[in-house]
């Protein structure tokens, strides 16, 4: 791992006042927190998946689930300093009952490849996320949460970067066409607000408020921090095209995200 949750962040230097008010912030963390540290159970899904491919279940077992987990540990700490009176862990129980039902091997995609590029998007989906949220602490002033989310960040750019190398084994075997790619890439765009994020909201969700309300909250914020640019080349990268038709595609696809509201 390429850094330490224990060591390398500075809790003791957070200015809690400057966010402890901060609602939306104190859900994102804690839905991304939930999310992150329920990893395990993914990563026993996918070494099933993969079994026979040596390689990538090592990597599965012992460096991306590490780090996932890691982000979850390293956002609960955080979330521990600031909100103290906040029982994470009686809440993550109620999330972990809730939404181990959707957490089943058969919920993949049907074939190895296909389960990459759904890996490609969630992965494109969190790098993104968090650089979003290192933009908004540091607009609030909050340097230790922006460092945070940096290296979560860069460590989400890494797994997409090893998912799409194990794509790529998988991808001529399977003989994808790149209408099957894109109809996957599509399919997995649509659920990027997906059921886990859903049932954590509703675990954490004390105040009663409403969910399309924290939606619209985040499409807002998304408009000044998401980075669309960034997104929309990642989500297509499995296409494999050549840069000219990326960049040319990518003008046209950028805005869509903009109308997703993704972040
Ligand atoms: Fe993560
Ligand atoms: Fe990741």
């Amino acid at each position: 791992m390429r850094w330490n949750y224990e060591k390398d962040i500075k809790y003791d230097e957070i200015d809690k006042d400057s966010i402890k008010d901060n609602k939306y912030l104190f859900k994102n963390l804690v839905i991304a927190s939930f999310i992150e540290i329920t990893s395990d159970v993914y990563d026993m899904n996918l070494s099933k998946f993969y079994e026979g491919d040596e390689e990538t279940v090592n990597w599965l077992n012992n460096t991306w689930e590490k780090e996932e987990i890691q982000h979850g540990a390293s956002l609960k700490k955080y979330i521990n300093r600031v909100w103290p009176e906040f029982d994470w862990d009686k809440h993550y129980e109620t999330f972990r009952t809730n939404y181990l039902p959707f957490c089943k091997v058969e919920f993949l995609e049907p074939t190895r490849a296909k389960e990459m590029i759904a890996r490609i998007v969630v992965e494109t989906g969190t790098s993104t996320f968090y650089k979003a949220i290192a933009g908004y602490a540091k607009d609030i002033n909050e340097p230790v949460l922006e460092d945070l989310a940096l290296k979560i960040s860069k460590d989400e750019v890494y797994h997409f970067e090893m998912f799409e190398k194990v794509f790529k084994k998988y991808k001529d075997e399977e003989k994808l066409s790149r209408t099957d790619i894109i109809k996957v890439l599509y399919d997995r765009l649509k659920e990027i607000n997906n059921e886990d994020v859903k049932i954590a909201f509703d675990t954490v969700n004390d105040d009663n408020e409403n969910y399309e309300k924290f939606l619209e909250d985040t499409k807002k914020l998304a408009k000044k921090y998401y980075p669309y640019k960034m997104a929309t080349k990642m989500f297509m990268r499995p296409l494999g095209l050549n840069s000219m038709i990326e960049s040319a595609i990518a003008s046209t696809i950028s805005p869509a995200f903009r109308i997703l509201g993704i972040g």
